[in-house]
């Protein structure tokens, strides 16, 4: 399993972009809109992985429920395999739980997220990459 992404909830994508890529050093962002997610992300790329910031779109976006929640800050770690379906099996049999099966993400990915509770806090999603 590889780190593929940290997701960060945020209140304004286009001034989170600016803050981060200027203190990444990073000249290229990515912009996309997940609507089945309902937020739009800002994507930059590091050497061994992404950051992706999150902007809620619609009032109903679980982002901004979480916003108004806690506030902005980290909201997923994103864990890539080669062999998602062996992997939630496997995962299954040592007791973490899941939140929703497995389904289609942004740009071909599949995915799907651990609940924090499973993981001493931290919301986790699964995700693989199309071959
Ligand atoms: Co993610």
């Amino acid at each position: 399993m590889r780190i593929d992404h940290v997701a960060i909830a945020v209140n304004d994508l286009k001034e989170a972009a600016r803050t981060y890529s200027a203190a990444l050093n990073i000249q290229n962002v990515e912009y996309e809109r997940v609507e089945s997610e309902g937020v739009a992300v800002a994507i930059m790329h590091l050497e061994n992985g992404r950051i992706e910031l999150m902007e809620p779109v619609g009032d109903a976006s679980p982002i901004r429920r979480f916003l108004e929640k806690n506030g902005p800050g980290l909201h997923h770690i994103a864990l890539e395999t080669d062999d998602m379906d062996g992997e939630v099996d496997r995962m299954e049999s040592c007791g973490m739980r899941f939140l929703g099966k497995v389904r289609a993400g942004s740009a071909g990915t599949r995915v799907t997220f651990i609940h924090p509770k499973s993981l001493h806090g931290v919301l986790a999603e699964l995700c693989s990459h199309p071959k």
